[in-house]
């Protein structure tokens, strides 16, 4: 097991190229299930997530070839000779997105097992939606011995599927489903995250009609079948996120490399330029540098896009720590996401909850300490506030950083960070 070990306190300067994004990579490779022929997907960040996905995606019998160019990974997958369609435990635990090969798998194949993910350290996450959604396209659900089998032999029919909540992740996995489905399935309160989006065109690569994209109604004419295609992942924007986060509270000056990053980061991009950050548009980005002698305290409440990401919470948290008065952070979205706040108070931080809502009082400078984070953004936060902190800092777990940061450490390095990973003794 490895640490990150941090010397806090210098200022970053340079440029960062921003990977692609995680949350999009995932759904798009499950995608590939609903074709025999290959899909190519390029931009694909070299994550432990997408490891874990295409270990799955082995296991059900897709061929994956891997091409690795000096800068970009791509990765080719082909669900020709899929020979099992049950999605075990041991590979499901690891990774909750897994549960994005119940759609592809179910329309294509018309059946389909996957291990419940089960509890989560952000909270419950059921996944309720996804098989109400299944149930509305005529599948026939079972849940028995920890699994959920869906099925739905004559194939899935087109319906009207409502979400009373938004949800990334049952939005996609009866997006791609209805693409294969019998007829027109319309999906209504269908949430608008990029990524989705970023599925949608690459699905309207593969052949299926779509209708809406970016609207939270979406109408998708089921095809027979669907094709191969080459599509790029798109760019991370919580990455892009986390690192102007880094440039504020080191009072430095960091150039985000990426190509359209502004438009993607709605909801965040001028809550950031609100507390003082000035993101200015580059031929290669967006420069990020801190305007004010300290950022500025503002509130905060989490929703799904366009609103505030989640998945930027605690990193904004972290860079409020050291804000000009009080913030106010609301997260409406995961009830146990405060995971941080603990390790950030231990390294100096002012920060009250009450329910869901966390009170953080700038402080004068945060102070360097051991620390452990149990969710990938909240490791994030640890690792901004040791860039920023007074002394050394260590962020123990770092397995959760490698899940969603590709190359972390290099990148901040090369910006002039004091940062290392090294064995960790006993985490
Ligand atoms: C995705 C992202 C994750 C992000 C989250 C919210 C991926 C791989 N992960 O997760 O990084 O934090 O969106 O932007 O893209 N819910 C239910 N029942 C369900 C499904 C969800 O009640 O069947 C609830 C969840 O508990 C949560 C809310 O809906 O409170 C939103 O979750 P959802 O959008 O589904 O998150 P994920 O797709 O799991």
């Amino acid at each position: 097991m490895e640490k990150i070990v941090i010397q806090g306190g210098a200022r970053l300067e340079g440029q960062i190229p921003i990977s692609g994004a995680k949350n999009a990579a995932l759904p798009l490779m499950a995608a590939s299930l609903l074709t025999s022929d290959t899909l190519t997907l390029g931009n694909i960040p070299d994550l432990a997530d997408i490891r874990t996905l295409s270990q799955l995606l082995t296991a059900l019998g897709v061929g994956l070839n891997h091409e690795k160019s000096a800068e970009k990974t791509s990765l080719s997958f082909t669900a020709r000779d899929v020979y099992n369609t049950t999605a075990p435990y041991d590979i499901v635990r690891k990774m909750r997105a897994s549960i994005l090969v119940l759609g592809p798998l179910l329309a294509r194949f018309g059946e389909a097992t996957v291990s419940l993910p089960g509890g989560c350290a952000i909270g419950n996450r059921p996944i309720d939606l996804h098989l109400k959604g299944f149930e509305d396209l005529g599948a026939d659900i079972e849940l028995a011995d920890g699994y959920v089998r869906a099925t739905a032999p004559k194939g899935l029919k087109g319906a009207v599927v409502h979400f009373p909540v938004v949800s990334v992740g049952a939005t996609e996995n009866i997006l791609m489903a209805a693409c294969l489905a019998d007829g027109e399935t319309v999906i209504e309160n269908a949430a608008r995250e990029p990524e989705i989006s970023d599925l949608a065109h690459c699905l309207q690569a593969m052949g299926a009609q779509i209708e809406g994209l970016g609207t939270e109604r979406l109408v998708i004419q089921g095809q027979p079948q669907l094709h191969g295609a080459q599509y790029n992942v798109m760019a991370d924007r919580i990455e892009a996120g986390s690192y102007i986060a880094a440039a504020a509270m080191t009072h430095g000056k960091i150039e985000i490399l990426g190509q359209d990053l502004l438009p993607i980061m709605t909801g965040f991009a001028d809550t950031l330029k609100s507390a003082g950050v000035s993101l200015t548009p580059t031929d290669g980005g967006i420069l990020a540098t801190l305007k004010r002698p300290k950022v500025k305290g503002l509130n905060v409440v989490t929703q799904p896009y366009p609103g505030f990401p989640t998945d930027m919470q605690a990193q904004i948290m972290a860079m409020m720590t050291l804000c000009d008065g009080a913030s106010v952070i609301t997260e409406t979205i995961f009830e146990n996401r405060y995971m941080h706040v603990p390790e950030l108070t231990r390294m100096g931080a002012d920060i009250t909850v009450h329910g869901s809502t966390a009170t953080v009082r700038g402080v004068s400078h945060l102070t360097g300490a051991p620390v452990m984070a149990t969710d990938l953004r909240a490791s994030m936060s640890l690792v901004l506030a040791g860039l920023a902190a007074e002394g050394e800092t260590t962020v123990n777990r770092i397995y959760h950083l490698d899940r969603g940061y590709e190359r972390l450490t290099e990148k901040l390095y090369a910006c002039g960070a004091r940062i290392q990973r090294q064995k960790a003794e006993n985490t």
